[in-house]
């Protein structure tokens, strides 16, 4: 069953659902550039193999003014219609939209919130310091944008399987996705590689979980040819429906910025697929006149899954460098990212920078954003950790508006967060005596006898010290 823009809607046989603009989209190889109206289960261009990419000529066409556009999507947010719940249906105009209402999957994914960060504003010295925190989705992580509209379209083909080959997020979103949209999923997770937290989202959820003996890379090849060979409907972030979703954090950031737009965006790399959104979107926002100029889209990968920083620096961007991957951020533990190429597109498009952090400036930075009040897992903890290194090499400007994409929630990974606070992280690891100067970010739990006397002494002792003193 190929993936199509249909006839339907070619035709523009919409009738009784007024709600869903035309859609009139198309798949385009982002190396060869031919255009086709289906895509075969692999997602790969028929003629030369690359990933493809989701255009619509409508999204061009003059019916789409700017400030249009810009007040349907205010006043959809106080719309109780269920796809104007949606924080990424609500700019259905610039989405492939399914044939009928009745097909779209969504658990009222998107309106995330954007944080100021008084405290990281303090320690980098950046006064209009932004976090979109896309871990305030549904099931956790920014996985959910594009999820609900990939789900969508596995429906409206008719799937009866979904299956993703991931670290932990996007099982979990697709397999909640999936029960909503009443198809089964398939899940392949490396073993032991990926947090608990996700694992046992993905089992609730109903997912049949298989724990693979290989890393992130291999269970997506083993998915590749798997989706070539059964009747399953993959939805990694191959699968260009799911980055037409994720564009929907850019729209919904400069709504939120009422279209100003940052200097900034800061985005954690893996596979690549969501800094590829981000960029699409905001050259689509710019062609529209949506907003007047380009933010620098600047991607931080950590130290040990460092494939696209090597792609650029030893290859100038024109093959991929994989690597073996190892880093605690285990949702960012790929060496051969599928969309790298997407991704140095929207790089030299935006003139934005690519960066690595160290485990411990990872550590530093997830314990720095806890002490917001909000919190992250540690994938999303780059960014934080990045913007303090460009900030070194004058990349980015202390009176320059900077936003840092949080990409998936505190509890994602409860482990690393105890390990940090207990000092086991770096445990029979090379940085372990390095890590002593993060003792000041660590609050372990004490024990104590149950008297007001134990309590009332360890309060005294906490006011003595002061341990939220940092530096950057
Ligand atoms: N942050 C988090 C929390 C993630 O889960 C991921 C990717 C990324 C950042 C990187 O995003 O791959 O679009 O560059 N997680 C995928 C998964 C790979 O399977 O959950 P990317």
């Amino acid at each position: 069953m190929p993936s199509s823009a249909t006839s339907d809607q070619g035709s523009g046989k919409q009738g009784s659902e007024p709600s869903l603009p035309l859609s009139t989209f198309r798949f385009r190889c982002i190396g060869c550039g031919s255009v086709t109206p289906s895509a075969a289960q692999d997602f790969r261009c028929s003629e030369c193999g690359n990933l493809l990419e989701i255009t619509d000529p409508s999204w061009k066409s003059t019916s789409l003014h700017a400030a249009a556009l810009k007040s349907i999507w205010r006043d959809r947010r106080s719309s109780n219609l269920p796809l104007d719940l949606s924080g990424v249906w609500r700019f259905r105009e610039l989405l492939p939209v399914p044939q009928s209402e009745q097909h779209v999957v969504t658990l009222r994914e998107g309106n995330t919130p954007l944080y100021e960060l008084p405290q990281s504003s303090r320690i980098t010295g950046v006064p209009r310091l932004y976090a979109k925190h896309q871990g305030m989705n549904p099931t956790g992580s920014f996985k959910d944008a594009g999820m609900t509209v990939a789900a969508t379209f596995a429906r409206q083909a008719g799937y009866r399987w979904v299956a993703c080959a991931s670290t932990g997020n996007t099982s979990a979103s697709m397999a909640a996705y999936a029960a909503r949209g009443g198809m089964r999923s398939l899940v392949l997770v490396p073993e032991g590689k990926i947090s608990w937290s996700k694992l046992s989202q993905a089992l609730d959820y109903g997912a049949l979980t298989c724990q693979l003996r290989t890393d992130f890379d291999g269970c997506l090849r083993l998915l590749q040819e798997l989706v070539r060979r059964a009747p399953v409907y993959q939805l990694n972030s191959i699968n260009p429906f799911r980055l037409e979703g994720q564009k929907t954090l850019a729209l919904e950031l400069l709504e939120q910025l009422d279209w100003h737009p940052p200097d900034h965006i800061i985005v954690p790399g893996g596979n690549l697929g969501n800094s590829s959104a981000i960029g699409k979107a905001l050259l689509e926002m710019l062609d529209l006149g949506l907003i007047p100029r380009l933010p620098k889209l600047s991607v931080i990968q950590a130290e040990g899954a460092n494939a696209l920083v090597r792609t650029l620096r030893e290859a100038g961007g024109k093959r991929l460098v994989s690597v073996q991957a190892e880093t605690r951020a285990t949702a960012i533990r790929i060496g051969n990212p599928a969309s790298w190429e997407k991704a140095v597109k929207v790089l030299q498009a935006t003139g934005g920078a690519c960066e690595q952090v160290s485990e411990l400036e990872i550590a530093q930075a997830k314990a720095e954003i806890g002490a917001e009040g909000i919190g992250c897992e540690p994938a999303s903890a780059v960014t934080l950790a990045g913007l303090k290194k460009l900030l070194r090499q004058h990349f980015v400007r202390w009176e320059e508006t900077v936003v840092l994409v949080l990409t998936g929630n505190l509890l994602k990974d409860p482990d690393f967060t105890m390990e940090f606070h207990r000092g086991d992280l770096f445990q029979g690891t090379a940085h372990k005596r390095e890590s002593d100067s993060l003792m000041p970010f660590r609050h372990p739990p004490v024990v104590l006898d149950a008297t007001l006397d134990a309590v009332i002494k360890t309060l005294e002792q906490a006011e003595k010290s002061d341990p939220t003193h940092f530096d950057v």
